[in-house]
């Protein structure tokens, strides 16, 4: 029955990506296509009072420039932009809209010309005068504005008191920058003109059901005139959530021309949308003499748009993760004249546990106890937010199994006391933490009469491996082999599914799977048993099983008839069902993925050069459906850790309120030289609770806690609490 889930099975879609078979947004041809080039404000604040164009429309072969003031009609009310993870208060940006400037970087003018060359340059050529209004966009200077949201957590017993007569205390703000999405695939989109006013739209997307919806509420446009398919995603890892401005220029100048264009943001541009707010994270721990936890106080200031209140959960974990009777939790927003961030990777988790988690390991230094005992000594065996059991909870095993592979035992605690030569060894540890989610998603399954199945679902695959656990829970699910199932997914007129985030959608496709199986199986199961002569006609529907092909005896597989034999018998060329799963509410559980990350860094006393050589993740996921793809998910996350912790910042000039470093080239993110050891375990996590397969979901949990267990090692090196990320040489030698 498990010939598939569980193991390491390779992408089935592998080789269509080394081979570049593999077709992305920005990629798809169509007859005339044109191309959009983005002309971008260099103001933060303010109102375009002239925008000139015509020395750009001069250009052999520029076809048009699209303005607020030419482009053809856009919704003019907030819900209408509003796509399904749209912050739920504010109002959403509408590219080329109107005159006004929300921030640096917003799209002001398309170029669209004859190729991508012609409109880049004819780009240079529009003309922008600009009325600019006062502006701010530095966090720092601006905390004191920081707003409370409107739905304030709910305090358990009196954090300061508890704090006040805590035995021991620690308390400091630690500040997570902004941090920009740097996906390997740019944003694109090539909207191509199907005539009689139909569009194909192949867009980079988490969601293309989302982005489906969003441009027919936009344009106007009836469901049927527009497809949205995303068949590759070159990551994403939030940046694709929400619908980007690009898809809006293109179907917008395709909708103006007749004519397919394709817009594709450049490296630089991609800086004016997707990010990870910068917080400043206070967090205060008090705690008894011999360690235990009184008091957690957790407040979050973070960034947001002035449009629009993006928020997430940084601080609900801190309450959550530890036993403490009493808690205070808070997070604020301070508008400024910025993009509206969006999800980034664990959103609130990665910037939230990692303050939490650095500031465990400051009490465990004032407490003198080693880290993973304080820990240990406020474990939380239930949900300490909701006061609810957890569905299942193997950290202790996380902390155990991280602690034998790293070798933790052989840790002296003393600052500075380890060295490999000229270098100084730091080991350090921390918590990671995520939700272990489930989405309503739908699945249909088409078995042809040749064994073959086609398993189609709207959701997308944003790199994870989507593809490839849809097509093993299939084949064992429909007992054929895994050769014969086509996978189709990511468009919008295939079976319903959300966005593809917040690490749900493993558990959420697998069972839709299973449910579409199912009916399938009992189809089938009805009709073997009414073949005359049946070997199975005596047993009954539930227990005949799909296994090999057959359609058998569950309790006696020599009792069995070919799934071919059925279906020619029945004159039947395919059996097609289609289910939408729906996971039974159950609050009476909390649902969590959890890791302990332990981290060796060496660090060249003179020039302060950090190399983070060891990482050792231990996590808890419950079942995991292929080993190998989600240990690539792991591995993704603990890389990006090693980017947050040591390079990653998006710097910005409050003079100008401009990104200073939009590019790769000056925005660090960890490349191979950065990237040293990295051990994944994959603690067994029995939960029989949470779904049929016992599936929780990955993908987040690994980036949680790194940042932090870098940050504690560099500590443990040179006995220096940096506090301000990204931990840089500058930082550490002041
Ligand atoms: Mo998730 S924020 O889409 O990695």
């Amino acid at each position: 029955m498990n010939a598939y889930v569980g193991t390491p099975t390779s992408r089935v879609d592998g080789r269509a990506k080394v081979t570049g078979a593999a077709q992305y947004a920005g990629e798809f041809q169509a007859a005339g296509l044109l191309h959009g080039f983005v002309v971008t404000a260099t103001i933060a604040r303010g109102r375009i009072v002239r925008l000139d164009a015509s020395e750009a429309l001069r250009v052999k072969g520029v076809v048009d420039v699209l303005t607020h003031a030419n482009r053809p009609p856009l919704a003019d009310d907030d819900d209408a932009w509003k796509d399904e993870v749209a912050p739920e208060k504010g109002s959403p940006f509408r590219p080329l809209y109107d005159d006004v400037i929300r921030f640096n970087g917003q799209p002001v003018a398309l170029v669209v010309a004859e190729n991508w060359e012609t409109a880049k340059f004819a780009a240079t050529l529009v003309r922008i005068d600009y009325e600019q209004d006062g502006f701010a966009t530095d966090l720092d200077a601006k905390r004191g504005h920081a707003i409370e949201l409107d739905k304030p957590h709910k305090p358990r017993g009196d954090a300061e008191t508890a704090l006040n007569g805590a035995a021991v205390r620690h308390e400091a703000d630690y500040v997570i920058p902004t941090e920009h999405h740097n996906p390997m695939e740019l944003y694109a989109t090539t909207t191509v003109w199907e005539g009689g006013n139909r569009l194909t739209v192949y867009d980079k997307t988490q969601g293309v059901q989302n982005v489906h919806k969003y441009l027919c509420s936009v344009f106007g446009k009836k469901p049927e005139d527009i497809r949205v398919v995303s068949p590759y995603v070159g990551g994403a890892f939030g940046s694709g959530l929400r619908p980007q401005h690009q898809v809006v220029l293109a179907t917008l100048a395709a909708l103006a021309l007749e004519r397919s264009v394709r817009v594709v943001l450049t490296r630089h541009q991609m800086y004016g949308l997707g990010y990870r707010p910068m917080t400043i994270e206070h967090v205060a721990l008090g705690a008894s003499a011999d360690g235990k936890l009184d008091a957690v106080v957790h407040e979050a200031i973070a960034v947001t748009s002035r449009h629009e209140d993006f928020a997430r959960n940084d601080t609900g974990w801190a309450e959550q993760l530890y036993r403490s009777p009493n808690s205070l939790l808070s997070h604020k927003l301070v508008h400024l004249d910025v993009s509206t961030p969006c999800d980034m990777r664990a959103p609130g988790a990665a910037s939230g546990v990692c303050a939490l988690e650095c500031a465990m390991d400051e009490l465990a230094v004032a407490l003198k106890l080693d880290p993973i005992e304080l820990r240990l000594k406020s474990y939380s065996e239930r949900d300490q937010g909701e006061d609810l059991p957890y569905t299942s909870k193997q950290l202790r095993e996380c902390y155990a199994r991280g602690a034998e592979s790293f070798g933790w035992n052989r840790r002296n605690p003393a600052p500075g006391s380890m060295r490999d030569g000229k270098e100084l060894v730091g080991w350090g540890m921390a918590t990671g933490v995520w939700e272990a989610l489930q989405m309503p998603v739908a699945v249909r399954i088409v078995l042809t009469a040749n064994g073959h199945a086609e398993v189609s679902c709207a959701a997308s695959d944003i790199g994870t491996g989507t593809y490839t656990i849809v097509a093993q829970v299939a084949a064992d699910a429909l007992g054929l082999p895994i050769e014969t199932i086509d996978v189709k997914l990511a468009d919008s007129t295939f079976p319903q599914a959300p966005v593809e985030g917040g690490s749900w959608m493993a558990a959420s496709s697998a069972h839709a799977v299973l449910a579409a199986a199912e009916d399938i199986r009992q189809e089938l199961a009805r009709l073997a048993k009414a073949m005359p002569g049946s070997p199975v006609g005596s047993v009954d529907i539930p227990d005949l099983v799909l296994v090999d092909g057959m359609i058998a005896n569950g309790n006696d597989k020599s009792r069995a008839v070919s799934i071919a034999d059925v279906m020619r018998h029945s004159r039947l060329e395919r059996v097609e069902k289609q289910k939408l799963n729906q996971f039974a509410e159950d609050k009476s559980h909390a649902r969590n993925t959890h890791s302990a990350v332990f981290a060796e860094v060496k660090i060249d006393e003179e020039l302060g050069v950090i190399r983070v050589t060891r990482i050792v993740s231990a996590v808890a996921a419950g079942r995991i459906l292929n080993t190998k793809t989600g240990r690539s998910q792991i591995m993704g996350g603990v890389v990006w850790g090693i980017g947050m912790a040591l390079h990653e910042e998006t710097v910005m000039d409050h003079r100008f309120g401009r990104i200073m470093n939009a590019d790769i080239a000056e925005y660090h993110i960890p490349v191979n030289a950065d990237v040293h050891d990295i051990e994944i375990i994959f603690v067994d996590e029995p939960d029989h609770r949470i779904n049929r397969l016992g599936v929780k979901g990955l993908g987040e949990i690994g980036i949680v806690g790194v940042p932090a267990a870098i940050a504690n090692a560099v500590y443990h090196a040179t006995g220096k609490r940096i506090r301000r990320f990204p931990i840089t040489v500058d930082k550490l030698l002041d």
